[in-house]
């Protein structure tokens, strides 16, 4: 017979009596009641649990990852985790819109009792950042964030910037890409020469073409300036050069395998590898809009006020959507996309691999 279980009541699994005992508006306890102040709190709570459950999903991540080699069998669930955080991350972007259902004049009502209290002192998003992988970080007030958050918490932020990342994982991954260099293929050198060849052809039909001038010389200057960016990864010292300038953050080899998996992602052994990618991609995107999103209603609420823990507000915030980017290397990889039809062919012992024929 099945084991059972004591019974348990919803209320009391879910400890609902617990969780609707912690909105404690600080505009009552002043005895200045201000109807807002409940949906700010409650939403920042919200906020906080589902980054709780990103953490969570970004835990299980590192774990996969971790260790020598990646269980092929793995592949699947990391996706589906990084599914998970992707849907997440739509309600946090959406969850704006319920929060601007607040106007600047009703915050006002109760902002003056949340000095200095802010989002910047999260540890949750900061633990979020750190285990995916920022590592540039804009200051403020030439501070360490951590030493905004509470003093219990700054060891364990401060040991998730020592602890491999989300990023570095997925780089020694990338880096262990089988089939990049065989006696029978090189993808590198073949690709080169498809690209080198492609520019060269490109450039003699410019110049046999019967384009005026003007236009011909546009063109040519397109082509040069694809030469050149071609020519910053073929060549490893100028690859390292923009890695130090902090272009580039992937290892050369990463890069090399990341480029290889998008270009032939077709082939069936690629296309869990291509879609984690792009699922990372977009984790990154999706913070970005919020980060966004998120400057654009503290402008709408604070006009050019500073925030209440000391920033210049809107403005440092919108610096950071520019600026914290994890998976950035993704985007700028685009540039070295060629056609479908341009791609060096692959040798049958390499194509039968990566197709499953055994
Ligand atoms: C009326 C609503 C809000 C206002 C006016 C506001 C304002 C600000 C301001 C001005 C900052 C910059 C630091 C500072 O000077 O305080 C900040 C940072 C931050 N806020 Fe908000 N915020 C609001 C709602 C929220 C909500 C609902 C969340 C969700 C958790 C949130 C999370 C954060 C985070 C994580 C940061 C740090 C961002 C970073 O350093 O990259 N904020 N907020």
């Amino acid at each position: 017979m099945a084991q059972t279980y004591p019974p348990i009541h919803y209320a009391e699994y879910l400890k609902v009596d617990d969780l609707l005992s912690l909105q404690k508006p600080k505009s009552e306890e002043y005895g200045k009641s201000a109807h807002d102040e409940m949906l700010f709190i409650v939403i920042h709570q919200v906020y906080e649990l589902w980054f709780r459950q990103i953490l969570f999903e970004i835990d299980s991540a590192i774990e996969l990852f971790s260790g020598d080699r990646v269980d092929e069998r793995d592949m699947l669930k990391a996706s589906s985790l990084f599914q998970r955080i992707i849907e997440i991350q739509k309600i946090l972007i959406d969850q704006v819109d319920v929060l601007e259902t607040m106007t600047p004049m009703d915050f006002l009502e109760f902002r003056d009792f949340l000095y200095p209290a802010s989002g910047f002192q999260s540890t949750q998003f900061r633990l979020i950042e750190n285990k995916l992988g920022l590592v540039q970080r804009l200051t403020y007030n030439n501070q360490d964030y951590k030493t905004s958050l509470p003093q219990n918490k700054q060891h364990e932020v401060s040991a998730t910037e020592e602890s491999p990342s989300l990023f570095q994982l997925l780089e020694k991954w990338l880096e262990r890409t089988p089939f990049l260099a065989s006696e029978a293929f090189d993808f590198w050198k073949a690709y080169r020469e498809k690209v080198e060849d492609r520019i060269a052809t490109s450039r003699q039909h410019v110049m046999e073409s019967e384009l005026n001038e003007e236009v011909k010389t546009v063109h040519l200057k397109n082509l040069e300036q694809m030469d050149r960016s071609f020519h910053s990864i073929f060549n490893k010292s100028e690859y390292e050069k923009l890695q130090q300038e902090g272009y580039w953050r992937l290892s050369h080899g990463a890069l090399c395998a990341a480029l290889f998996i998008h270009l032939y992602r077709d082939e069936p052994i690629l296309q869990l590898p291509f879609q984690l990618m792009t699922q990372l991609a977009t984790i990154d995107e999706n913070f970005t809009q919020w980060r966004h999103r998120h400057a654009i209603m503290v402008h709408r609420m604070l006009g050019a006020k500073i925030g209440t823990g000391g920033s210049s507000g809107h403005k440092y915030l919108k610096a950071t959507s520019d600026k914290h980017k994890v998976f950035q290397d993704f985007f700028n990889m685009a540039t070295f996309f060629i056609p479908k039809s341009d791609l060096p062919e692959l040798p049958k012992e390499i194509s039968d691999k990566l197709r499953f024929r055994y």
